[in-house]
């Protein structure tokens, strides 16, 4: 083969190579937010995107059923923690950004049991780094200067605020307080250090309590939707006035969005709802919806269940963000409101009984005996 030859070939190869890193790996996309996240990348985009699960207690893939069959959806059961499957795929499916949602995320299960909050959030996200410093390092110039790696962490990282303090913002020093938080901690400050040290074109994300359509049942909202149409106790936790910031599913993925293909590299941003709400007035306005939407045969209001429980250990007062930043950097704002979105929340859970059947097997069962058994009412 002649030079000039080789060398248009060698080119023609680099432009297909170049145009072909399209595709994303997203890790935990059978879980919540993951799913969510999936399905609107899929209809909205022509990329593909590979979904690396574990499938765990909170990893369904019933979540995933509108995009089952699309070639465009990759779907791989496995371990964030499993570096030669991870170094594999990145190899395999050369993809432009990963997008890492794979955590365990429940703060109460991480008081009973934090081991595998350790393994999977901080040694998972190691993993992860690693591997993407690997396949990164080796990109041609392009595709090194277009990869990113984004990190989808919590507000929890900052503690909690008192009633008058100011909301947390991207410089408000670290102080988890649950071993979630703790773990979530960590593996944001890994990500820090391979940009740093390595120059990993990393972004991170932290975002303040999600509600929406396929959350488990097992957090505030769909547990409370759950109980209050069986006609079951609702445990909130000591007096119910600590405070959560609540964002509607749709708008985090809108977000993730916007700072993967806008953020700056190494910069984090809070991502927030503008929706401070007391637990009480949580559930209190969950009974008055499920009243209005699917009322009780005996008429009986479902505040009546409300039930106070001994408080979960070392529970934060209170969370606010501060979405300053990602809304004059990236022109990002919620497009939900709390009350709207809760509407369709409660919609959705009266309406996808066959799901909730599905992730309702005997270990949630198990977990839901477990924490709540032993909490006395107060
Ligand atoms: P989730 O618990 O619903 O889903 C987690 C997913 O990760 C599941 O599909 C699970 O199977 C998968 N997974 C767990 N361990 C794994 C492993 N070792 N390897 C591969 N996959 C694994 O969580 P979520 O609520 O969707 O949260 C997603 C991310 O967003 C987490 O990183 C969480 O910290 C963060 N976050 C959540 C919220 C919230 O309110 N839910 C708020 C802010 C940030
Ligand atoms: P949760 O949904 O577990 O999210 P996080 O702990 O990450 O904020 O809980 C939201 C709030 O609701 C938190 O203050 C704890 C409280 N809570 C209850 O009062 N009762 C419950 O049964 C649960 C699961 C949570």
């Amino acid at each position: 083969m002649s030079g000039d030859l080789s060398m248009f070939l060698c080119h023609i190869l680099n432009c297909v190579i170049t145009t072909s890193l399209n595709t994303i790996l997203v890790t935990g996309g059978a879980g919540f937010i993951g799913s969510n996240f999936v399905m609107e990348w899929l209809q909205t985009t022509d990329s593909a995107a590979v979904n690396l699960d574990l499938l765990t207690y909170a990893g369904n893939r019933g979540n995933l059923a509108s995009v089952d069959g699309k070639s465009k959806h990759i779907f791989v059961q496995g371990d964030v923690c499993d570096a030669e499957l991870v170094g594999s795929l990145l190899q395999k499916h050369r993809p432009c950004a990963i997008v890492h949602f794979a955590a365990e995320s429940h703060v109460d299960r991480s008081i009973i049991a934090p081991d595998a909050f350790l393994r999977t959030n901080i040694q998972g996200t190691f993993v992860l780094l690693d591997q993407a410093k690997k396949y990164w390092s080796g990109l041609n110039e392009a595709d090194r200067a277009r990869f990113r790696f984004l990190h989808v962490s919590t507000d929890e990282v900052y503690g909690t605020l008192g009633q008058d303090d100011p909301a947390f913002c991207e410089t408000t020093p670290y102080a988890p307080n649950s071993p979630y938080a703790a773990s979530k901690a960590a593996s944001d400050h890994m990500v820090r250090a391979y940009q740093h040290t390595f120059g990993l074109p990393t972004l991170t994300t932290n975002c303040s309590n999600n509600y929406g359509p396929f959350q488990f049942p097992e957090k505030l909202i769909p547990l409370m939707i759950l109980n209050a149409l069986e006609g079951k106790p609702l445990p909130v936790y000591g007096d119910g006035k600590n405070v959560r910031d609540w964002l509607y599913v749709a708008d985090h993925c809108s977000a993730i969005r916007a700072v993967l293909s806008h953020g700056a590299i190494g910069e984090t941003y809070n991502i927030g709802g503008n929706s401070e709400r007391a637990n009480i007035d949580v559930v209190t306005t969950i009974c008055d919806l499920v009243d209005e939407l699917r009322p009780d045969p005996s008429a009986k209001p479902r505040r009546r269940l409300i039930t106070y429980v001994e408080d979960r250990p070392g529970h934060d007062r209170r969370y606010a963000i501060d979405a300053t930043k990602i809304s004059r950097e990236l022109d990002w704002k919620p497009a939900e409101k709390f009350e709207s979105g809760l509407r369709k929340t409660v919609r959705w859970y009266l309406e996808n009984s066959a799901w909730i059947e599905s992730v309702r097997t005997g270990a949630y069962r198990d977990w839901i005996a477990q924490n709540y058994a032993e909490r006395v009412e107060i």
